[in-house]
C-alpha cells in the first residue's frame, strides 16, 4: 500500500463535494495512516518503531476488541485499498460516567486522537470535513449495544489551540497544570521534616490496581458522582478512571524503554505512584517522551483523597497529597526527568503543590492539549450545561 498516486493538485476534490465520505480504514489503510502521520508524531523513534508502538498499543485493553477506530477522509466511489486518503484520525470508545439530579448512569463516549492531513493536502479543508462528518458519526457509534442510542458526549486533546475544533462542536473545557521539579534524594528527607509532612509510601503497579481502582475506590466515585449531581443542577461527566487507562499509559511508557528512548527501570517492581494511606490518598504516574530529551516529563496520571469533612482533616489531606507529590519528585529525578505534571488540579491538590514550593503557579494552556468536549445532552433531556469531572492526564488519547 502507499502506492496510490497523488492526484494533480487541480484535480484534488473541493472539501464540500459530496463525494467525500468519512470511512472506516481497512486494515491495509490503517498502517497507511500511521506511516504519514508518523511525521507528526513519532518523535525520536524510527518508522518500524513508531508503527510497533501503535500496534501495541491498539492491543491493549482500552483499545482492543474494536474499541479503536481508525478512520479516513476519501472519495467515496474509490476502491478500499486504493482510496487516496485526504486526511485521517481515530477515536478510543471509552466507558464513561453520566450523573444528572442524583441518578448515575454507566455510558460509553469517544475520545478522537491522532487527527492528521498530509502537508500537501493542508488548508483545502480536508480535516474540517472530516471533523464535520465524524460529529455525525459519533452521534450513534457504537451505541447500538447500549442504554443510550445517542451518544451522550466526545472529547479531544486539541495541540491547534482552541478554535478549530470548537467550530464542530467540541467546546474547549479548563486545560491547566502545574509542574515541580526533579527532586535529589539528599534533600528529600530533609524537605519532608522541613514541612512536617508524612512519608508517602511507593505505590507498585499492583498498589495501584488495588488502592486506586479496586471496587471500593470505584463506589466512592459513583457515591461522589451522585451526591455532587444532586447538589448542583447541570449534568456532569467522567471517563471512567479504570485500571484500563492506567495500563495504556504504562504500555506506551514500556515502548520507549523496549526501545531504549526511556532508561529502563531496575530493579522490579517499577515505582508506579506513590500514597498516604491514612488519608486515602493516593497518585499514579508514567513517563512521557518531550519534545526534546530535557522535556521529558513525569506525569501524574490522576490524584484521589477523600474528601476532607473539617478544616483539620483538610489541612491533612494537603499535607498528605503534597507528601506524594514530593515522593513523585524523587521519582522524577531517579527517572531523570525535568519535571512532574499533574492537570487540572482541584483546590487541594493545588494548595498542596504550594506547600511544597510557594511560588508555583497553575499554567492555563492555549494552544496544546486542550480538553475539548462536545456535549450530546442537551437534545437528550440532560440540560445545556455539563461539567467534566476527574479531567486528568488519564484521560488523555
Ligand atoms: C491540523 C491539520 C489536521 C489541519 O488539516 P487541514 O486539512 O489543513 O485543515 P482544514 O483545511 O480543514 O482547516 C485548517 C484550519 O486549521 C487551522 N490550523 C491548522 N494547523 C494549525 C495550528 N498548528 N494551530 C492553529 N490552527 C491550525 C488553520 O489555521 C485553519 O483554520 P482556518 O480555517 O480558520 O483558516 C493539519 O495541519 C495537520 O495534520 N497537522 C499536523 C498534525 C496535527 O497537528 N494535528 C492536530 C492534532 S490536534
Amino acid at each position: 500500500m502507499g502506492s496510490v498516486a497523488l492526484p494533480r493538485e487541480e484535480d484534488l476534490p473541493q472539501a464540500d463535494s459530496p463525494h467525500l465520505v468519512l470511512a472506516q480504514s481497512t486494515p491495509e489503510e490503517y498502517l497507511q495512516t500511521i506511516r504519514l502521520n508518523s511525521v507528526s508524531w513519532k518523535g525520536p523513534l524510527t518508522l518500524d518503531q513508531y508503527i510497533d508502538r501503535e500496534e501495541r498499543l491498539s492491543k491493549q485493553n482500552l483499545t482492543k476488541d474494536g474499541a479503536l477506530t481508525s478512520w479516513i477522509l476519501v472519495d467515496g466511489r474509490q476502491e478500499p485499498n486504493s482510496r487516496l486518503i485526504l486526511s485521517s484520525c481515530e477515536t478510543y470508545r471509552k466507558p464513561a460516567y453520566l450523573a444528572y439530579q442524583g441518578k448515575v448512569e454507566d455510558i460509553i463516549c469517544h475520545g478522537i486522537g491522532s487527527v492528521f492531513a498530509r502537508s500537501e493536502f493542508r488548508g483545502r479543508g480536508y480535516a474540517g470535513r472530516m471533523i464535520e462528518e465524524l460529529a455525525k458519526k459519533l452521534d450513534t457509534w457504537q451505541s447500538e449495544n447500549q442504554p443510550r442510542k445517542q451518544g451522550v458526549f466526545s472529547v479531544l486533546f486539541s495541540d491547534i489551540g482552541k478554535k478549530f475544533y470548537a467550530r464542530y462542536g467540541w467546546k474547549p473545557f479548563e486545560s491547566s497544570h502545574m509542574s515541580l521539579p526533579p527532586l535529589a534524594e539528599k534533600h528529600f528527607q530533609s524537605s519532608l521534616e522541613l514541612a512536617k509532612l508524612p512519608v508517602a509510601k511507593s505505590l507498585t503497579a499492583e498498589d495501584v490496581h488495588e488502592s486506586m481502582c479496586s471496587e471500593i475506590v470505584e463506589k466512592k466515585n459513583r457515591n461522589f458522582l451522585h451526591v455532587i449531581s444532586q447538589k448542583s443542577p447541570g449534568a456532569k461527566v467522567s471517563i471512567a478512571p479504570d485500571y484500563d487507562h492506567i495500563l495504556w499509559h504504562w504500555a506506551r511508557e514500556a515502548f520507549y524503554e523496549d526501545s531504549g528512548v526511556l532508561d529502563k527501570v531496575q530493579p522490579q517492581p517499577q515505582v508506579r505512584g506513590a500514597g498516604v494511606d491514612h488519608h486515602h490518598v493516593y497518585c499514579s504516574w508514567t513517563r512521557k517522551i518531550g519534545d526534546s530529551p530535557t522535556s521529558n516529563t513525569l506525569y501524574i496520571l490522576r490524584v484521589i483523597y477523600d474528601e476532607p469533612s473539617s478544616p483539620p482533616e483538610e489541612l491533612a489531606t494537603i499535607e498528605a497529597i503534597a507528601a506524594v507529590l514530593r515522593r513523585a519528585q524523587l521519582e522524577a529525578h531517579r527517572l531523570k526527568m525535568s519535571n512532574v505534571e499533574f492537570w487540572n488540579p482541584s483546590p487541594l491538590v493545588e494548595k498542596a503543590a504550594k506547600l511544597l514550593d510557594p511560588n508555583v503557579q497553575v499554567v492555563h494552556r492555549e494552544q496544546s492539549s486542550i480538553s475539548s468536549l462536545k456535549w450530546n445532552g442537551a437534545s437528550q433531556g440532560l440540560g445545556g450545561d455539563v461539567e467534566w469531572l476527574w479531567n486528568e492526564k488519564y484521560s488523555w488519547c
